[in-house]
């Protein structure tokens, strides 16, 4: 079983000598918490993929300190520069052109000529970073396919036995993962809604910025954010409701949900709403449910997001 680590320096060292030494790490970031593992190494890269039962065609975001960093991996272009001026260190993933002498482990980028990168703001991931001196492969640390953790609890009920340690920081901020916007071409788009929203990132580009989640986008490379059924509690889950039906869980939205829903915000905010998505939906997954009723979450800011998020956890599942 993992130890649960606090984040004194002594304590995120002691991951940091784990990750150096390829053996894997959960810890917080912003968004949710990340499975890390060290993302030159091969072996420590096919770890992660066991420990999550992670299909290998899907590639890893990579996560490093800054700019600088990104630059020894990727191509940053004069876009991809001015984004990530704006964005990081925040919730923000730039899918970028693999530098010739990139040192990124091929398995973490399934073999593709591109690499996502991301620079986390939370203080635990950025202390990580610089301790490890490494680049850090971290998907979200739940079994593939479900709902990311936002807890230090949630991994360690779900993948406690695959990591050395487990680093508490407490609830993430954000809630639901990373935007992932592709810069691999002069048509920048969103592969996943998130914090950082189309909207803000084409104000700063001054030209649209289309989000294409679709599964089937041949164009696109295959990734898991973009599997149609993917976020899955084990209930399914029906959306748009308006009341919960005899043996249904609710889960509502805003002043007007009734009393007996569990509400992601009573006040109708959508920061609080994502901050509360993935531990709420798990509350709610229990066997005592045939299902979990989901009231409707307004399709703006971080709501499309949200909204992302439910669509597939309602998906069929395989
Ligand atoms: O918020 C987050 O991004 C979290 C925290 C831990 O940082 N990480 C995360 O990683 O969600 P992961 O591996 O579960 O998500 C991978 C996503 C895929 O859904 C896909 O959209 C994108 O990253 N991705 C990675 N490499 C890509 C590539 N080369 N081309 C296109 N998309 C890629
Ligand atoms: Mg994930």
């Amino acid at each position: 079983m993992a130890s649960r680590l606090q984040s004194t320096l002594t304590e995120i060292g002691e991951a940091a000598r784990a990750l150096r030494s390829g053996r894997l790490v959960a810890f917080p970031t912003e968004t949710v918490y990340g499975l890390g593992g060290d993302a030159t190494s091969d072996r420590a890269v096919a770890a992660i993929f066991a420990a999550k039962g992670r299909p290998s065609f899907n590639p890893l975001i990579v996560h490093v300190s800054n700019i600088a960093s990104a630059a020894q991996f990727a191509e940053l272009s004069g876009k991809a520069q001015a984004v990530a001026r704006r964005f990081w260190p925040g919730p923000l993933t730039l899918v970028l052109p693999r530098r010739r002498d990139c040192r990124i482990s091929l398995l973490a980028t399934a073999g593709l000529d591109s690499v996502a990168l991301r620079v986390p703001a939370h203080q635990i991931a950025q202390t990580l970073l610089m301790m490890a001196g490494l680049p850090l492969a971290a998907p979200s640390a739940n079994p593939s396919g479900r709902l990311s953790p936002t807890t230090a609890d949630h991994v360690l009920a779900e993948l406690g036995d695959k990591a050395e340690f487990v680093i508490d920081g407490g609830p993430c901020q954000v809630g639901v993962e990373s935007t992932v916007l592709s810069l691999l071409d002069d048509r920048p788009r969103v592969l996943r809604p998130g914090a950082v929203t189309a909207e803000a990132l084409s104000g700063l580009l001054k030209e649209p910025v289309p989000i294409e989640t679709g599964a089937d986008d041949a164009a696109a490379p295959r990734s898991p954010g973009r599997l149609m059924s993917h976020y899955a509690p084990s209930l399914p889950v029906r959306l748009d409701a308006a009341t919960a039906e005899p043996g249904e869980a609710l889960l509502g939205f805003g002043p007007s949900a009734p009393k007996e829903a569990l509400n992601l915000s009573p006040t109708g905010d959508l920061q609080e709403a994502a901050a509360n998505l993935f531990a709420m939906l798990r509350r709610l997954d229990e066997p005592r449910y045939h299902s979990i009723a989901v009231m409707p979450v307004p399709d703006t800011g971080l709501g499309i997001a949200i909204n992302d998020r439910l669509r597939r956890a309602a998906a069929p599942r395989k």
